[in-house]
């Protein structure tokens, strides 16, 4: 991927923060995710007065794109914190993993974690998560 192209995800997590619905945790999280034929898809979290329906940044990028058609992904940044501003990295939860592990190649797929435009960390999926199970070992 092109350093363009990275910051290019970058700036769309960032911009999607911008709709997260948090009134319970005030944490906001906006997520880009690249398709392997160019599309960018964006999602933020949503929360709901129930706690458990809510829905994370990445997922709902993932839900948008494979609703629309799309299956396969190249990568996905992530920028999360407080309402008040970004201060760290914020890493993927577990549910968010295993949804990439059903679409994604854990060797190739990307994983951008940003804090802003000039801090910004890159992992395989299958660094975040190892010996993950996907739809491949359905097979075996
Ligand atoms: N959250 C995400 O959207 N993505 C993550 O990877 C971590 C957590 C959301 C869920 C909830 O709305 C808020 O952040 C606090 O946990």
């Amino acid at each position: 991927m092109t350093e363009e192209t990275r910051h290019e995800l970058v700036k769309k997590a960032m911009d999607m923060r911008k709709f997260s619905y948090t009134p319970y945790s005030h944490y906001r999280v906006g997520a880009a995710l690249l398709t392997k034929n160019g599309k960018i898809y964006g999602g933020c979290n949503i929360e709901n007065a129930a706690y458990t329906p809510a829905n994370c940044g990445e997922r709902t990028a993932f839900f948008k794109a494979i609703s629309e058609g799309e299956k396969e992904f190249e990568a996905i940044a992530i920028v999360g914190g407080p309402e008040s501003g970004v201060v760290d990295y914020c890493p993927p939860c577990g549910v968010c993993r295993q949804v990439m592990m059903e679409f994604c190649d854990p060797e190739t797929f990307e994983i951008i974690l940003a804090k802003n435009r000039d801090h910004v960390k890159t992992f395989t999926l299958k660094e975040l998560l190892p010996l993950g199970f996907g739809p491949a070992d359905l097979e075996k």
